[in-house]
């Protein structure tokens, strides 16, 4: 997937620098350099390198100390030492404790180059296990929660807490972010996993019935109830009930809810005898809750009681780190069993300089709309849509752009996820409304 990799030599000795730099740097290797410890620190918080050769003797560290300190740091580099003629028993010392390979000064050009690509290969081979690992273990234990971004990771660890506990659980985030996706797992990690989970969207309920389909109701109950019907909380009795767009839930229904909720209890439709009922419950939505309850569309007490414990999932934009581990995944997914396509860095970079207004759901169709168009080949920029070729601020090949059409594209962008609608821009830019009506004026936005 990558073009080319990295290799950072840090040497104090200028020639040896310039040596490597002039005769080992190549279309898919890069070579930069660092005069002492500090300077490699410096550059190694700055960007990731796959391979380090490292002189074991530097004017401000000891190689060996420097070494244990960047492979605690970066566990998935390799390192080489380049050490003199007396160092023998450090070099052997050196390769005790993990180093990869060491050359001795003076060294032969090619033989360093050996050594390099070796470690490379080395570095991709671990680096793939570790990924299948991850896989692996996404798809087992955390039912297709993909994600390893801080965010992600703080779901899963709050997932793991709710273990143990039947506490309702408000699962909130954007369409598209993966609620349904948390809520499976919440589900299949917990102690009903044995037990059924049934999803019911409110959205999708007719106002009229929805009292019934959660409750159920007697034969006769009303005109057409020529039957009796169970109801979802009957169904899911033992088991879970995820209860998605709660909002749309309609106001006389919301009550009940909550004396279930409360009590356990409840009644179907035409009957006088209380049921009791032993559900988990899971609710989802999109909407600002808090401000339901406000406008009085949303029951203050049951907004309370569901919102006990609550799990946001921010904006696949907010944690793009998951990106790449996501189209690994829809990729390997939608090749059913082949071999996956594969994704040239290009098209990644496009894809990671997106908006994502439709978050995961939208980088799902993108993908598959893309390998319809690959013909089974790699996915070109070509395969992706207009739409998102067309907001992409980060041109690969153009010069960088200046601050100033840098802060036109945003605003464009941010006006464009939410319709034109100033108010909401202006807070999610952090600039008063006046600011931004006048910086519209200045670019011509209207
Ligand atoms: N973290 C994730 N890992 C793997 N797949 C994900 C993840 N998040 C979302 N998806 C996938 O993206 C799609 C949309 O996710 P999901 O249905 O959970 O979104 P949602 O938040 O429930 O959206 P809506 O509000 O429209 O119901 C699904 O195909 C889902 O499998
Ligand atoms: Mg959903």
């Amino acid at each position: 997937m990558q073009s080319s990799y990295n290799v950072l030599v840090v040497d104090d000795e200028e020639s040896i620098r310039k040596l490597l730099k002039n005769e080992l740097d190549s279309d898919d290797r890069v070579i930069h350099t660092a005069e002492n410890a500090h300077r490699a620190r410096q550059l190694l918080k700055k960007q990731q390198f796959d391979v380090i050769i490292l002189d074991i003797r530097l004017p401000d560290a000891d190689g060996l100390d420097l070494f244990a300190e960047f492979k605690v740091a970066n566990q998935d580099v390799e390192i080489i030492l380049i050490t003199g003629h007396g160092d023998i028993d450090n070099a052997v010392e050196a390769m005790r404790m993990g180093v990869f390979d060491y050359i001795t000064k003076p060294f032969k050009l090619d033989r360093l180059e050996v050594v390099i690509e070796r470690a490379y290969q080395r570095v991709c081979l671990q680096r793939e296990n570790k990924g299948l690992r991850h896989t692996q273990e996404a798809k087992t234990d955390w039912y297709n929660l993909i994600g390893r971004s801080a965010p992600i990771r703080e779901i899963k660890f709050l997932i793991d807490k709710l273990t143990t506990s039947e506490v309702p659980v408000l699962i909130t985030g954007e369409s598209g972010a993966g609620k349904d996706v948390v809520a499976r797992a919440i589900h299949h990690r917990g102690g009903r996993s044995c037990q059924p989970l049934i999803v019911k969207n409110c959205a999708m309920l007719h106002k009229e019935m929805v009292r019934s389909e959660l409750f159920g109701h007697k034969k006769g109950a009303f005109t057409g109830a020529t039957e009796e019907h169970e109801g979802l909380v009957s169904v899911a009795h033992k088991g879970t009930l995820f209860l998605d767009e709660i909002g749309d839930l309609p106001e006389d229904v919301q009550a009940s809810l909550l004396r279930l909720l409360e009590t356990k209890e409840y009644r179907r439709m035409g009957e006088n005898k209380e049921r009791r009922a032993d559900v988990r419950f899971l609710f989802a939505t999109n909407r600002d809750l808090a401000k339901a309850v406000e406008a009085g569309t949303f029951n203050e007490a049951l907004f309370h009681r569901i919102n006990v414990f609550n799990i946001h999932i921010p904006r696949l934009r907010e944690r793009k780190e998951d990106l790449p581990l996501l189209v690994e995944h829809f990729l390997s997914l939608l090749a059913n069993g082949r071999p996956a396509a594969a994704m040239p860095e290009k098209t990644m970079k496009r894809l990671l300089s997106y908006g994502w207004p439709g978050n995961v759901r939208e980088l799902r169709n993108v993908l598959e709309r893309a390998l319809i168009l690959s013909e089974g080949g790699a996915i070109t920029e070509n395969c992706l849509p207009k739409e998102l070729l067309d907001s992409n601020t980060c041109k690969s090949d153009a010069p960088p752009m200046s601050l100033e059409n840098m802060e036109r594209e945003h605003i464009a962008y941010v006006l464009s996820i939410y319709a034109g609608n100033k108010q909401k821009a202006a807070q999610v830019l952090g600039i008063g409304r006046k600011t931004l009506y006048r910086k519209i004026q200045k670019y011509g936005l209207e």
